[in-house]
């Protein structure tokens, strides 16, 4: 399935991680209508003191949602993965510039006629995977340490989306700049100003009660009218 390019909208995307698993199905067919894509969470237990799913349930996502799926590796080697998620359906796969040989599953990525996206951890400095952005369609700024859902977003983060908006800007490329983790809807406003126009929601948007209402607010996080 080909990827969306940033296009000035803010495109909401749910994690998977934060969905109901006893009715995966369900789950993603209820966001379907208000969702531009489907992240899902992928978890080695060594990268992250955490272990989610592998690409069978990557390929079921893709079937059930009939959305874009972006895979987040936050796995030790995403080399290794890459191409498994690729056949899984995964149309834009992005890995940690902290992981090993990150730089080669990029390239892998790319090789593979995929989307790149490259995600750094709260306390990593921006200056080395910023080199990175000529070969990105994707950076990931984490607001939260990786490894669970239902964190407190880290406000510190803004400078950094702040900077990397900057960044992507002065290289002109069409490069989605996505925050992820304690995105909700009084945290949305606070990364879209600062430069974000990818949200990833997670136990904020399957615990809502309202999905027109929760996505609406996530899309009008611009502020103003
Ligand atoms: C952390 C995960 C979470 C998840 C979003 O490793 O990446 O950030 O996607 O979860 P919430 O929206 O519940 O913080």
């Amino acid at each position: 399935m080909n990827f969306p390019l940033p296009d000035g909208r803010i495109a909401v995307v749910p994690s998977v991680l934060s969905a109901d698993f006893t009715r995966l199905g369900a789950e993603l067919r209820r966001v379907r209508p208000h969702s531009d894509w489907v992240q899902l969470d992928v978890m080695d237990g060594r990268f992250v003191p955490n272990i989610s799913f592998g690409p069978h349930v990557g390929a079921a996502v893709a079937r059930a949602s009939g959305l874009p799926v972006d895979a987040h590796l936050m796995v030790e080697r995403p080399g290794d993965l890459v191409e498994a998620f690729a056949r899984a359906g995964c149309g834009l796969i992005t890995v940690h510039y902290e992981s090993r040989g990150a730089l080669a599953a990029l390239k892998k990525i790319k090789s593979l006629g995929l989307r790149a996206g490259l995600a750094v951890k709260p306390a990593t400095p921006l200056a080395g995977p910023l080199r990175l952005l000529p070969m990105l369609d994707l950076f990931l700024v984490m607001t939260v340490e990786p490894g669970f859902g239902g964190q407190k977003f880290i406000s510190g983060m803004l400078p950094r989306i702040k900077a990397v908006r900057a960044a992507i800007k002065k290289s002109g490329r069409p490069v989605w700049l996505q925050a992820d983790g304690g995105i909700n809807a009084e945290t949305a406003p606070l990364a879209v100003r600062a430069g974000a126009d990818s949200l990833v929601a997670g136990s904020a948007l399957f615990s809502s009660g309202n999905l027109v209402e929760f996505t609406r607010a996530l899309r009008g996080s611009r502020g103003g009218r």
